[in-house]
């Protein structure tokens, strides 16, 4: 087994709340075993441009309870092409990392696979993106914080929706997963909850509606995710428009807002428990995996099947939606 003397970190796709914590995990689990630690700023497109910044321990002071990510991150159109990825290759061996740590989502882990096939580079990930959309973890770095920033949200959006008695779609991320808005909708008493994997048929919907609409609501909150075949809550209150001419109907997209903010207590746990992690798994030789926390243990799984495994919803929560919605 190879013996590692310098690391590389870096945070790549969207953020999400608790990378900093992440990063700080890292760098101060690193520095414990006396490992180098090299930042690559703005992800994958940093590593291409050779945008690198030593760091030590006082470096990830006072961010654990940042949001954002103090390394920056990117999207990176160009690490999609193999000359891009040859550029990273090189910058890597050019500053003498012998083994690197990905945090981010499943766009990031698709890339660690390919680095990993192309080049051979030891790689472990991270989990860290609000969608909770990646297998081998019970829950992703930054979803807590999401939920409960959306969650926030929502509630305010009741207190008008109640004073009105009017409907609501309010449309939250996840990009073509529902675990967002399944279990915010929970959260909020929302009366229905429209999910890629559940709901998608404009018919399906109606009725769906109408049944909420029978039980005489003063109010009504729909939670509707951004991915599937609806088309998003502006598409979806157009096409309702005509059927519910009766409800006053209003739309909010949350947007952004669920990607910033504080990290929850329970995602700044995660973030450090798992950067400890990742740096024991490459001192311990493994490679082109992902740390996670499944049933409270951390466990090490292929990085291939992190993004490949469709990770499923929770069905029994739907029930319980019919139930008290
Ligand atoms: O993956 C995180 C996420 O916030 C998704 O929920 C959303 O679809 C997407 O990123 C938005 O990406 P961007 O910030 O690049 O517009």
């Amino acid at each position: 087994m190879k013996t590692i003397k310098r690391i590389g970190v870096f945070t790549s796709g969207g953020d999400s709340p608790g990378m900093n914590a992440a990063v700080r995990a890292v760098v101060r689990t690193a520095r414990a075993n006396d490992l180098t630690v090299m930042g690559i700023r703005f992800g994958y497109q940093g590593m291409i441009k050779g945008d690198f910044v030593e760091m030590d321990g006082s470096s990830v002071s006072n961010i654990i309870q940042q949001g954002g990510t103090i390394l920056k991150s990117a999207r990176s159109e160009e690490f999609r092409t193999p000359e891009g990825r040859s550029k990273a290759a090189e910058n890597i061996k050019n500053h003498g990392i012998d083994a690197l740590v990905a945090i981010g989502g499943d766009g990031t882990f698709q890339g660690a696979t390919k680095l990993n096939e192309e080049y051979g580079f030891q790689i472990v990930g991270i989990p860290g993106t609000i969608d909770n959309d990646l297998s081998g973890t019970d829950e992703t770095i930054g979803y807590d914080t999401a939920l409960n920033t959306a969650m926030d949200a929502i509630d305010k959006i009741r207190d008008t929706a109640d004073a009105h008695e009017r409907l609501f779609l309010v449309e939250v991320m996840g990009r073509e997963a529902g675990f967002i808005a399944l279990e915010t909708g929970i959260g909020s008493g929302a009366e229905l909850i429209i999910l890629p994997e559940t709901l998608n048929d404009l018919e399906d919907i109606k009725a769906n509606l109408n049944e909420v609409f029978r039980a005489q609501r003063r109010s009504s909150l729909v939670i509707v995710a951004e991915g599937g075949e609806t088309g998003g809550a502006f598409k979806l209150g157009e096409d309702l428009k005509e059927d519910f001419s009766k409800y006053e109907m209003r739309v909010c997209i949350l947007g952004h807002i669920q990607r910033g903010g504080s990290p929850t207590a329970r995602d700044r746990v995660l973030a450090s428990r798992l950067g400890y992690a990742a740096v024991n798994a490459l001192i311990d030789g493994h490679s082109n995996a992902m740390v996670g926390v499944i049933n409270n243990e951390v466990k090490i799984t292929p990085i291939k099947n992190t993004w490949s495994k469709k990770k499923s919803i929770n069905y029994e929560l739907l029930e319980l939606v019919k139930t008290l919605s």
